[in-house]
């Protein structure tokens, strides 16, 4: 690793998110901003600042403070109809569908706007009186659109530091962002701040357009993309060390030699679930049966914001649908599919993506995607397996040795692990290589490194419509 900057040895970086994660938990915390921000936070003193997970009575004003090294978390407990209409209604409800392009089926309450918007105060308000006079701080995510305007009308030495944001998620086009009331308020509260993030250029661009459109052309010249990423060395090596223990072994036998596939996704409908399970079935039905009893498909899919009700209705459908692929195609001695809706430790699935042939990651739109990366990394270096991607993941862009697909049609899903299972050696080995050079280079060093770099030195940005 490249050294600490001046500016980044002098000053405390606060991170701000709604997620915490909890550093007593043994399975790692499900979701891609928790580990892109814990694998980038190696080596300078932090505060990360956010939501405990906990529901009490009321939302808190005064912040639980937790010192682990250099990093202290200091975070609130939300009150019931604080978390109902800030957390499961505005945001999970509202925003993330809408964000992901599925204005279908977005939902408007004003009193959950309102709840978001009390909810952002509060945090702004607790958080105030925790800040030093040359922090650098940097929020995280749709949940907290207003955040840094808040903090400004905190006033003080608040109002004049350098605040940064960063969109973990999709930038969706201009008519699609619009289309939720009150969004040119989000658009008002995204112009205080000093660099607005998101993961690509086509999220810029549609970032730069509502900005512009929307009344704040200043802002949208503060826009840039910063792809983020893993600790894939780091990655890498917990893969191999965990290929050789206790529970590879098991997998491994348990396989009885069959080729495995793996998916690893929260259980979220944006990740595309219904329609990989599907041309898993077509795999298994078509290409004159030489996958039957052939391959194992292990899905890992922890429950996520359960309380929201088309998280409920996917899960249903999940459930039925495993069935149904178990109960058609299924011997008295393999199980086609492994469902498992629970989160694991990072260690067990990196082993486990080491040992899989095919990496299966179809989401119908994703920011980022994280364990794309994550199966890349994982992989043996002599015998590498094939990553099946999404073309309407953000990590398409740099992934271009994935076998890349259109999420929405079953077929090609099918098609794809067809060619994946049967392809050789050498194919595998290039594409694989050229992979891994895109993840170790932009891995989550350089997405942060880069990121401060505009937000604390004032690198350059792009003008709109170019390159960051
Ligand atoms: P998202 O942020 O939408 O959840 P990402 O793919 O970017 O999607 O990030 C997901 C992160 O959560 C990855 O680091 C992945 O390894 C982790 N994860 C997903 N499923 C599980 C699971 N069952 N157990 C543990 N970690 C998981
Ligand atoms: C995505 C979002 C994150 C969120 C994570 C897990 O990665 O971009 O902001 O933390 O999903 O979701 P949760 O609702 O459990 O925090």
């Amino acid at each position: 690793r490249a050294a600490a900057t001046a500016a980044e040895r002098g000053r405390r970086l606060v991170i701000v998110a709604n997620r915490v994660p909890n550093p007593r938990e043994r399975a790692a915390s499900a979701g891609g901003l928790a580990v892109a921000l814990q694998e980038a936070l190696a080596e300078r003193e932090a505060l990360w600042f956010g939501w405990s997970g906990q529901i009490a009575e009321a939302t808190s004003t005064r912040p639980r403070l937790a010192r682990h090294g250099r990093l202290t978390y200091a975070t609130l407990d939300l009150g019931e109809g604080d978390f109902r209409r800030y957390y499961q209604g505005f945001a999970n409800a509202s925003l993330w569908p809408m964000l992901h392009y599925r204005l279908g089926i977005a939902q408007f309450d004003r009193e959950d706007y309102a709840g978001y918007r009390a909810v952002n105060a509060a945090f702004a308000a607790a958080l105030a009186p925790l800040l030093r006079p040359d922090d650098t701080v940097w929020v995280h995510d749709f949940h907290l659109f207003p955040l840094g305007a808040e903090l400004r009308r905190a006033g003080g030495a608040a109002a004049r530091r350098r605040i940064g944001f960063f969109l973990h998620v999709p930038f969706p086009p201009r008519s699609v962002f619009c289309a939720l009331p009150r969004t040119e308020e989000l658009l008002a509260d995204l112009a205080a701040y000093d660099v607005i993030g998101v993961q690509t250029e086509e999220d810029a661009a549609h970032l730069r357009e509502a900005l512009t459109r929307g009344g704040h052309p200043e802002a949208a010249r503060r826009v840039g993309a910063w792809a983020a990423g893993i600790d894939a060395k780091g990655f890498a090596a917990m893969a191999e060390r965990a290929a050789r223990g206790p529970e590879a072994a098991r997998l491994r036998a348990s396989l009885v030699r069959r080729a495995l596939v793996i998916g690893v996704d929260r259980l979220d409908y944006t990740k595309g679930l219904p329609h990989r399970f599907t041309g898993y079935g077509r795999l298994l039905a078509g290409f004159e049966g030489r996958h039957l009893s052939a391959v194992t498909y292990l899905q890992f899919a922890p429950v996520s914001r359960a309380e929201v009700a088309q998280y409920q209705a996917l899960r249903r459908e999940l459930d039925e649908l495993t069935g149904r692929i178990n109960g058609q195609y299924a011997e008295f001695d393999w199980v086609p599919l492994r469902y498992i809706t629970r989160a694991v430790a990072r260690t067990t699935l990196a082993g486990f993506m080491r040992i899989a042939r095919v990496g299966l990651v179809t989401p119908l739109r994703d920011g980022m995607n994280l364990v794309a990366k994550e199966y890349v990394a994982a992989q043996d270096p002599e015998d590498p397996g094939v990553l099946v991607l999404s073309r309407f993941a953000g990590a398409a862009g740099d992934l271009e040795g994935a076998l890349v697909v259109n999420p929405l049609d079953p077929d090609a899903i099918a098609e794809a692990l067809d060619r994946a299972l049967s392809m050789p050696a050498a194919e595998r080995i290039a594409r694989w290589r050229q992979m891994m050079d895109a993840v170790t280079t932009h891995d989550a060093t350089a997405w942060s490194r880069g990121f401060l770099a505009a937000l604390e030195g004032g690198a350059a940005l792009a003008e709109p419509g170019g390159k960051a």
